[in-house]
């Protein structure tokens, strides 16, 4: 049994090669509320997130050809980029993670959009989906 408390899936995150295309499925075809389109200049990435608080839906569409998310597009075309789990205490998670010998893209914890602390887990430690957590700060 794991000592680490995940509170659920935060987000889904889908690498999209038009968002405003995108948008106009998720929002106008399904109905899903758009919360907010965000620049992280940081990642290069315009970002459009449907719905608050946990389960959220967010589209991820690079602003350079530089990037993870274009290098991504390029090689695997659009579709599920990671999910998001949110853990009550990131710091234990990634030390239990760490003794199990998951590969772990973040060591240490870093700082993501809305100021929350994030790490990545390769997707080759769970199951070929790049995972996220974060802890703290629900938009
Ligand atoms: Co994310």
């Amino acid at each position: 049994m794991s000592i680490v408390k995940a509170k659920g899936l935060d987000h889904v995150a889908i690498a999209v090669r038009d968002l405003d295309k995108a948008i106009a499925i998720y929002r106008d075809a399904l109905g899903l509320p758009l919360a907010e389109i965000e620049e992280v200049p940081d990642q290069k990435v315009r970002t459009a997130i449907f719905g608050h608080g946990l389960g959220r839906i967010e589209l991820i569409c690079p602003t350079a050809n530089d990037t993870g998310v274009a290098k991504f597009l390029d090689k695997r075309g659009e579709g599920l980029h990671h999910i998001c789990i949110e853990v009550e205490d990131l710091d234990a998670a990634l030390a239990e993670l760490k003794a199990r010998g998951a590969p772990l893209i973040d060591e240490t914890p870093k700082v993501g959009a809305g100021g929350a602390r994030i790490a990545f887990i390769h997707p080759r430690g769970t199951a070929g989906v790049l995972t996220e957590l974060r802890q703290g700060s629900l938009r």
